[in-house]
């Protein structure tokens, strides 16, 4: 199969890097483009990311001496040599913003990583398991925006990619609150040991903006498409602290909620667990975890060392479910930040497109 040719905006930055590692020897696509800010544009990818490549593998071969473009004044030229981008940029919200809709705006389908556009009504934010259907609305979007193949999908905020599919399956028996605290590594701030020596040995329990998203983006998640937006759901309310704790990899959660009606039996829980599939297993996309929540019976389960990579990093670790005192149930969950959390997220995401027919090759 001739594969789908993508660009990475952001390349030499800590998500960009991964990208890199997750589309080398990718079955649907290749890496022909790679972008960043005007200071790496010009020089070799390998001289550009420098001393910050911090991933577990060398840097492919084919990306070493490809040479970085300009994220920002070369954006027809890439939007021309790929069939679309993927998008992990550190700039203001604004300017992010205004960058991906010019990349759209090009015909050029962008699936992004950054923040700043999911609360743009028309633009989905998708976790493919939970609501692959939100991305018909990128119909609406290209109306908006007069364009043919150019729109930008997001992903949601990697804290809540542990507690919401756990939360997901058991909407049906009248979820009506979740508390939820989060235990977020420091590859999610973009840091390393290295580059923050502070979080050796400590917690600091603010992280900026993380429990605003943490409580309000599911409801866009569980929300339906309504014409030109996504209206969110009502519930179930969510209230979340999210502390920074000195692991490097892995977001955990310890979660509480509680029913309106008639509370389901802890078996009936796990299996609903058990049984949970989605739209990416479904079509059997490249990425996707043949088994997304995984259950572990064993009282320390799921541990972040441990339990982080399962299924390449893509699925969802749960353990610990038991009765609580004030809520119905409280339970334990993780999942990897900056995979599932974020660039694997992404392309996740970008091989549903793919596979629905809302990116095609040119
Ligand atoms: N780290 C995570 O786990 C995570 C999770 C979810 C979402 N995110 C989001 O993903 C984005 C990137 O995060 P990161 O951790 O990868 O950041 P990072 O390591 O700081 O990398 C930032 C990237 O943005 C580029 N950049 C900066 N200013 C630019 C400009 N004016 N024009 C074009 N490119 C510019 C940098 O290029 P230069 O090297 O040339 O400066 C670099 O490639 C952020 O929006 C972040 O909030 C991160």
């Amino acid at each position: 199969m001739e594969k789908y040719k993508v660009g990475i905006i952001g390349a030499t930055g800590m998500v960009g890097q991964r990208f890199i590692t997750l589309t080398d020897q990718h079955p649907w696509f290749e890496t022909v483009v790679l972008a960043a800010s005007s200071r790496s544009a010009g020089k070799t990818y390998a001289e550009a990311v420098g001393t910050r490549w911090c991933m577990e593998r060398e840097i492919p071969a084919w990306a070493r001496d490809m040479v970085v473009l300009s994220a920002e004044e070369d954006v027809e030229k890439i939007a021309s040599m790929v069939d679309f981008v993927f998008c992990a940029v550190d700039m203001k919200k604004d300017e992010i913003r205004a960058l991906e809709e010019r990349y759209a705006r090009c015909e050029c389908p962008v699936v992004s990583n950054n923040s700043a556009h999911r609360w743009t009504p028309d633009v989905p934010m998708v976790v493919p398991e939970i609501n692959a259907d939100h991305i018909r609305i990128i119909d609406a979007q290209r109306r908006r925006l007069g364009t043919k193949r150019g729109f930008v999908a997001v992903k949601s905020n990697c804290s809540l990619q542990s507690y919401v599919p756990a939360l997901h399956p058991l909407r049906k028996y009248g979820l009506e609150k979740a508390l939820v605290c989060t235990y977020q590594a420091i590859s999610g701030a973009g840091k390393t040991f290295a580059t923050w020596p502070e979080m050796v040995d400590n917690v600091i329990p603010y992280i900026g903006g993380e429990e605003e998203k943490s409580e309000q983006e599911p409801l866009k998640l569980w929300g339906t498409v309504a014409g030109d937006h996504i209206e969110n759901a009502q519930g179930p309310s969510i209230t979340a602290q999210c502390l920074r704790v000195p692991c490097s990899d892995g977001h955990m959660a310890a979660c509480f909620m509680s029913f309106s009606g008639e509370k389901p039996a802890m078996e009936q829980i796990k299996a609903d667990w058990a049984a949970f599939s989605g739209r990416a297993q479904e079509l059997k996309l490249p990425s996707a975890p043949k088994q997304f929540l995984h259950y572990f019976e064993e009282n320390d389960r799921p541990q972040t060392k441990l339990d982080r990579n399962l299924e390449n990093g893509m699925a969802v670790s749960i353990g610990r479910l038991r009765p609580d005192t004030q809520y119905d149930y409280k339970f334990v969950c993780l999942s990897h930040n900056t995979l599932r959390g974020a660039a694997g997220g992404a392309v996740l995401l970008a091989e549903l497109l793919c596979a629905e027919g809302y990116i095609d090759r040119r």
